[in-house]
C-alpha cells in the first residue's frame, strides 16, 4: 500500500495568505530550515492505479499537479482520474474546499459521517458534485466497509471512529453545549489493504488521546496524527487567535497532557505529525522544539512524503 502526504499543514497552509507570525514570514523571504506547506490531505493506494483521498483541501488542484500518478491516465479516455474515492474526517473548509475541483461530471465516490454528509447536503453548492455522478455514502463508526468508486474496487477498507474533537467552525452553535459537537463530527480512520491486511491509521483532528483511542492505535505500525500545535496557548502567546488548542479542538504535541508523552508508551512503530498550524514551532527544522519532537521517535510530515506499507 503506498501513503503519500499530499498537504501536511492545517487550514491556512504554510505560509497562510495573511499571516505575518515568525514561520509564516521566515518560509515566505525562504529562510533555510522551513518548508512551504500545503493543507491537509492524504493519498493511498492498493495498486498504485487507482487512489482513494482522506481530505480534499483548497489545495487540492495544486496538490494532484504536484503528483503525476493523480494525472489523468490516457488509457481511460478523454477525461478521466486515477482518483476514484474521497473519505472525509471532517466538515472543515481546510478538508472539504477541495471537493469543489473535482466537479466537471467527474465519477467517484464520495465517503463521510452521516453528520459531515449532512452538512455537505445542507451547503447546496456541494449540489455541483451531482448524486448521480458522485456517490454518497456514509462511513460506518467502528465497522470496516470497503471503498470503491467509479466502478473500481479499490483494495481497500476504511474502519471509521469518533475521535474527540469539534463541529466543524463554521458550524459552531455559540449557545449550545460543546458548540454542538455531536459524534461524528470529528473521525479517525484505520485504513486497510485488503489483500495484505495491513493497515495504518489517519487522526488528522484530534482534542485528546483518551483511552478508547490509545487501545485503538496501540502497537500499530503508523500513525497520522494531528501536528497542529508545539502548546495549548501558541496561538493567543504568539497574537494571532484569542483561542487555545482544547478550544479548537487540537491537542498540542508538548508537556504533560500532549501528544508525544501520551504516545510515548503505545508502541506505534511509525509516528508522522500532519495537520501542521503555520504557528507550531516544530516547522523550523532547527528549533529545539524540532529536536525535541524527533528524539521521541516523531516525523515531520512534508508535502509529498511517501510511505510504502
Ligand atoms: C481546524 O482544524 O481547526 C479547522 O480547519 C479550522 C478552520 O476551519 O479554519
Ligand atoms: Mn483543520
Ligand atoms: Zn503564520
Amino acid at each position: 500500500m503506498r501513503v503519500r502526504v499530499l498537504g501536511s499543514s492545517a487550514g491556512g497552509g504554510f505560509p497562510q495568505w495573511n499571516c505575518n507570525c515568525s514561520n509564516c514570514r521566515a518560509v515566505r523571504s525562504g529562510l533555510p530550515g522551513f518548508t512551504a506547506r500545503t493543507q491537509s490531505s492524504v493519498a493511498v493506494s492498493a495498486d498504485g492505479a487507482s487512489w482513494l483521498l482522506l481530505n480534499a483541501s483548497p489545495d487540492l488542484r495544486h496538490q494532484i499537479g504536484q503528483m503525476p500518478d493523480l494525472a489523468p491516465s490516457a488509457a481511460e479516455g478523454v477525461r478521466a482520474t486515477p482518483i476514484k474515492a474521497v473519505a472525509l474526517t471532517n466538515g472543515d473548509v481546510d478538508h472539504v474546499a477541495g471537493l469543489l475541483n473535482l466537479r466537471e461530471a467527474q465519477p467517484f465516490s464520495l465517503y463521510g459521517s452521516r453528520r459531515v454528509l449532512d452538512a455537505l447536503k445542507a451547503n447546496t453548492i456541494f449540489d455541483i458534485l451531482a448524486p448521480q455522478v458522485v456517490a454518497r455514502t456514509e462511513l460506518p463508526l467502528g465497522a470496516p466497509i470497503e471503498i470503491h468508486g467509479a466502478g473500481i474496487d479499490l483494495g481497500l477498507a476504511i474502519e471509521a471512529f469518533a475521535a474527540p474533537g469539534k463541529i466543524a467552525l463554521y458550524l459552531e452553535d455559540a449557545d449550545a453545549a460543546d458548540f454542538g459537537t455531536r459524534t461524528g463530527d470529528t473521525l479517525g480512520l484505520r485504513v486497510i489493504e485488503i489483500a495484505s491486511g495491513k493497515s495504518f491509521f489517519y487522526i488528522p483532528g484530534c482534542a485528546r488521546l483518551d483511552e478508547p483511542l490509545a487501545q485503538r492505535i496501540k502497537g500499530a505500525s503508523l500513525v497520522l496524527f494531528d501536528g497542529t500545535l508545539w502548546s495549548e496557548t501558541e496561538m493567543i502567546e504568539k497574537g494571532l487567535m484569542a483561542k487555545t488548542g482544547s478550544r479548537m479542538g487540537h491537542i498540542n504535541m508538548s508537556g504533560p497532557d500532549g501528544s508525544i508523552a501520551a504516545f510515548a508508551d503505545l508502541g506505534v512503530a511509525r509516528k508522522i505529525f500532519v495537520h501542521i498550524n503555520n504557528s507550531n514551532p516544530v516547522l523550523d527544522a532547527g528549533s529545539r522544539e524540532r529536536a525535541a519532537a524527533e528524539a521521541a521517535g516523531w516525523e515531520i510530515g512534508f508535502d509529498g512524503m511517501e510511505i510504502a506499507l
